[in-house]
């Protein structure tokens, strides 16, 4: 909270993702594609073929540019945009792996300089030079790898590191490994599809030539991914793994994005560039490009939400707020606590629900919309100001991927008022039933199913007088739940709708 808020209108964490993907993307690019270029000079060296050098020439020109101008600008974007989102995990981040930056940052210096020299200097160097600025080059760029691998995955499982504070326990938590092993080969899989980009402008015999060499590479990157990844979930954090056990679409989804493109790539791969690189093509080419970028969104996304609802596991929360001041914010409230939100919940000529959307995009909207992403507007229609003020004592019981809401009773107030402006509707049907089924849609759904997955409820054949009656008594019977807080006639619909329904 010792940071403004920078409100986009839609998750700040949906920019990262963006910004990131892109980044990743080039930048395991820049690692597998140096070996791929070392190793292809070398290639055409041994075998004495002058256009294999000429391909990897164009290929050098291509590289530099797309690596050092993309990848640079990209990195810098993360900052930017890590910085401005979640500025209180990116200042911990610093602090916490210090000399962990420093040294990426020299090989990162490294690895731009030997590029150019690479790119540019075919003519100037001897062989052997050439190829030693070649290696010195993927070195470095691997090694910048091994670096922020550390710090990436400590993000996920800081392991030791939350008892010690040590940086080696930070630093090698884990998933450090697995995650390692998962991105070079992610890097060799690229370095074969960028490989083939360029080899689509070269003449037809070259072109076969340098398609299949491409395409070994890129059946090599992914062969190895199913079974590293199954080693990297092992590692997961237990409450996260049980994310990936359907209870989230988002979730499936994902798994099923990254499967599809997994597939896809490996057997174009397959078919097109090892048993008949004649046919390789440009569309093909672009659909491989599209399928890298889907693995990679996907696995990113997947680490991400895994995450949640921490930034940094156990530390600090996707809300940029840290676990230890959760309670002092609730203590003294929020206006005391932040020095960028105006006026204040306990004064009562503030306009509450302009204090309510302030403490809106300070605690929701690093996950939440108001219409768009998560849209709250959807989530929180029929909400009354009294139940969206419970609501918020039981965030984590309604998703786990959610911190709870810190702050007192003043700004719970604020922001149920706000929520409950959101979207008011007041149940209405022709009958109980379709009246009950609203209720619960309102006032159940965000925690239970009838016949789904999630806390099923199974009712049917209750008599509904006994339901109606449980409802004044729900904080009894499980204290993570809110006391029902629709009408009379609200419950008694709702009796009715459970008592009909399951399955
Ligand atoms: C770390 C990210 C994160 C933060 C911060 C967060 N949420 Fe959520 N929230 C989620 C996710 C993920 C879901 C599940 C959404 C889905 O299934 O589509 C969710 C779901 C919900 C739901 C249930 C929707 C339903 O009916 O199924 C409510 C209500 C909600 N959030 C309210 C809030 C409020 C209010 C805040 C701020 C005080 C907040 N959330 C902060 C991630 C977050
Ligand atoms: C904030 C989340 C939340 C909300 C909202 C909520 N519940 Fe629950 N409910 C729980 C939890 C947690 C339990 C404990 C059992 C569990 O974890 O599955 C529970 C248990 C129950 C049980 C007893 C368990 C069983 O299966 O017999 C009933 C009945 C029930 N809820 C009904 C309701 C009804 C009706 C509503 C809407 C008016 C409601 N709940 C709203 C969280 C919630």
């Amino acid at each position: 909270m010792n940071y403004p808020v920078w409100q986009l209108g839609f998750p700040g964490g949906l920019l990262i993702a963006a910004v990131a993907v892109l980044h990743v993307f080039i930048s395991h690019f820049a690692i597998g594609g140096g070996a791929y270029l070392v190793l292809t000079e070398r290639r055409a060296y041994s075998q004495n073929d002058s256009e294999l050098l000429g391909y990897v020439r164009h290929h050098s020109k291509f590289f530099a540019l797309l690596t050092v101008v993309l990848g640079a600008v990209t990195g810098v974007g993360i900052w930017f945009t890590i910085g401005l989102v979640s500025p209180e995990a990116t200042s911990s981040l610093i602090h916490t792996f210090v000399w962990g930056w420093a040294i990426e940052w020299v090989f990162f210096f490294v690895e731009i300089a030997a590029a150019l020299v690479y790119a540019y200097h075919w003519d100037t160097l001897d062989r052997q030079t050439h190829l030693i600025v070649g290696w010195i080059y993927f070195v470095a760029a691997w090694a910048s790898l091994v670096v922020i691998n550390g710090i990436i995955t400590y993000m996920l499982t800081p392991g030791r590191w939350l008892e010690t504070g040590k940086f080696w326990d930070g630093f090698f938590n884990p998933t450090y490994w697995p995650s390692l092993w998962i991105r070079t080969a992610m890097a060799v899989g690229l370095a074969g599809i960028f490989g083939l980009v360029t080899a689509m402008w070269e003449p037809p015999a070259l072109r076969e030539r340098v398609v299949r060499w491409a395409g070994w590479w890129l059946v090599l990157g992914i062969a190895p991914l199913l079974p590293l990844s199954r080693w990297y979930f092992h590692d997961f954090p237990s409450y996260s793994r049980a994310y990936f056990s359907g209870m989230y679409p988002q979730v499936r989804h994902a798994l099923l994005g990254a499967a599809v493109c997994t597939g896809v790539a490996l057997a174009l791969a397959l078919l097109f560039a090892l048993l008949r690189p004649k046919v390789m093509n440009p569309v093909i080419v672009a659909v491989l490009l599209v399928a890298g970028i889907g693995v990679m969104g996907s696995g990113e996304y997947l680490r991400e939400f895994s995450r949640y609802p921490y930034v940094i596991n156990s530390y600090i929360y996707a809300n940029d707020i840290r676990i230890g001041q959760v309670e002092s914010i609730a203590a003294s409230g929020v206006a005391r606590t932040s020095p960028w939100v105006e006026g204040s919940a306990a004064d009562p000529r503030a306009d509450q629900r302009h204090y309510g959307r302030q403490l809106f995009a300070l605690e929701c909207g690093s996950c939440h919309s108001v219409d768009g992403y998560r849209g709250m507007r959807k989530f929180a229609r029929g909400w009354d100001a009294k139940f969206a003020g419970e609501i918020l004592l039981h965030l984590p019981v309604v998703r786990e991927t959610m911190p709870p809401f810190a702050g007192d009773a003043h700004d719970r107030a604020a922001l149920g008022s706000y929520l409950a402006s959101l979207a008011p509707a007041i149940p209405s049907g022709t009958n109980d039933k379709e009246i009950g089924q609203q209720v619960f849609a309102i006032h159940c759904a965000m925690c239970h199913s009838v016949g789904g997955r999630r806390r099923p409820l199974d009712l049917k054949g209750t008599d509904p007088e006994a339901i109606a009656g449980m409802l004044g008594t729900l904080s009894d019977i499980n204290p993570n739940m809110p006391p029902f807080t629709g009408t009379d006639a609200e419950g008694r619909a709702l009796a009715v709708y459970l008592s009909n329904s399951s399955q």
